[in-house]
């Protein structure tokens, strides 16, 4: 029987993948939501601004800073994976990792400082 090697798991390529893909998923899922809130519209005005002030609270802010973020990490995680797919190899680039990871925390810091703002 063939077994994981779990020293694959310690390589921050590996989480960069576990990070790509449930951001995706994350992102996937809230795509529907997200559709049904703007299709409100559809049936007035009213409608859409009982939805949005009903989404202004802080659970919902949060939440909309998560999503912020994921979208970060998954944008830059995936011109990574662009990068390495179709550019001349040069390794798994960890230092692109890293960059993704500034993005995320740049997204999050920015989208704070926009709500206090
Ligand atoms: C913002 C620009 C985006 C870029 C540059 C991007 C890039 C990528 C790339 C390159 C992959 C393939 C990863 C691989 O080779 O294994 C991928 C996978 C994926 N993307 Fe995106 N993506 C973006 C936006 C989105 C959005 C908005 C969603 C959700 C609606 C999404 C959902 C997914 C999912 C579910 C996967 C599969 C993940 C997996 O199999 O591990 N992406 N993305």
């Amino acid at each position: 029987m063939r077994h994981n090697d779990m020293r694959a798991r310690r390589h921050a390529a590996y989480w960069a993948f576990v990070v790509h893909r449930l951001s995706g998923l994350a992102l996937a899922a809230f795509l529907p939501f997200h559709f049904w809130a703007l299709g409100q519209a559809i049936h007035g005005e009213a409608a859409l601004d009982g939805f949005l002030r009903f989404a202004d609270r802080p659970l919902f802010h949060v939440a909309e800073g998560g999503l912020v973020v994921l979208l970060a990490l998954h944008l830059t995680g995936g011109v990574r994976l662009l990068l390495i797919e179709f550019g001349p190899w040069s390794g798994l680039r960890k230092d692109l990792i890293a960059a993704t990871l500034g993005a995320g925390v740049v997204a999050g810091l920015a989208f704070a400082l926009a709500l206090l703002g």
